[in-house]
């Protein structure tokens, strides 16, 4: 059976959950075609990639055509075409402002590189016509996007966009064969997750939170990517790996 390909984006070092998406999917027979964000970034991103075969990174920062053009062109080169899209990536340059604080600047770049990107990066795609039918799109949300979690700021409206665009994405390209969905982890201490006011306490809230007293693992939300991404039945699709404690208020009894 040939082995599928998944353009990988959001592997920031092995801590990201972009990692731990790539490493279950290589398990599952998948090429992993990483980005890497910039030269500073390239070692850590390798730590990662060096145990899943990779040979080739491209470096990938959002708005970046020719950057994304030179992926393109590598597929089209060696007569890939992709089978998954995983889009892992967020940035906020004021998250630790409140969100009446933020400005139309921080939150509109903030949109662009945590949302819109997976528009602007699936349109090139499909122009070029190097999805495969049955291809897949999986981006990563949080419930901040539907409850207002303290910290979260302006990070919470920019997930209800993505997940709108998930919603609207997924509408529009069933008829080609694409499905659009994202996960929706507890909160994971990453690069990202540190740069959020008090995210250790967040990761302590929804661990007490959670019936099963942790969080989830990088291990779990790649094993639930694998399905998500593999499952010819989900599509347009938000999925919680947060342990229950979204669905749960728990009380100390007296
Ligand atoms: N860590 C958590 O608690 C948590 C929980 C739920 C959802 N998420 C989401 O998971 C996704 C991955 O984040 P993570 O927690 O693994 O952190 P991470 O820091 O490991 O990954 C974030 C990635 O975004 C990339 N990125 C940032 N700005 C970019 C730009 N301009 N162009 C291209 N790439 C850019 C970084 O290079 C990095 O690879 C994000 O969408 C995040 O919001 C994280």
């Amino acid at each position: 059976m040939r082995r599928k390909n998944a353009l990988v984006i959001g592997i920031a070092n092995k801590d990201s959950i972009s990692a731990g998406i790539a490493e279950q999917l290589y398990g599952a027979g998948y090429n992993i075609i990483p980005t890497y964000l910039n030269d500073k970034a390239l070692p850590y991103v390798r730590e990662v990639t060096d145990e899943l075969g990779v040979e080739k990174l491209f470096p990938y920062v959002v708005g970046n055509d020719d950057q994304l053009q030179a992926v393109i062109a590598y597929l089209r080169e060696n007569s890939l075409r992709l089978d998954a899209f995983v889009h892992g990536i967020a940035f906020a340059s004021e998250i630790k402002k409140d969100l009446h604080e933020v400005s139309w600047e921080s939150f509109k770049q903030s949109t662009r590189v945590s949302a819109f990107s997976m528009v602007e990066i699936v349109s090139a795609l499909i122009k070029a016509d190097v999805l495969n039918p049955g291809s897949s799109v999986l981006t990563l949300s949080y419930i901040g996007s539907h409850l207002a979690v303290e910290g979260y700021n302006m990070m919470g409206p920019v997930k209800s966009i993505l997940e709108s665009l998930v919603r609207g994405l997924a509408s529009e390209l069933g008829g080609k064969g694409i499905r659009v969905n994202a996960l929706s982890p507890g909160p994971v201490m990453t690069r990202a997750g540190s740069g959020i006011k008090g995210f250790s306490n967040l990761l302590k809230v929804a661990s007490d939170a959670s019936p099963l007293g942790h969080t989830a693992e990088l291990e779990d939300i790649g094993t639930m990517a694998v399905e998500v991404i593999t499952n010819p039945s989900i599509n347009g699709v938000v999925y919680l790996v947060d342990c229950g404690a979204s669905a749960t208020i728990r009380v100390d009894p007296e």
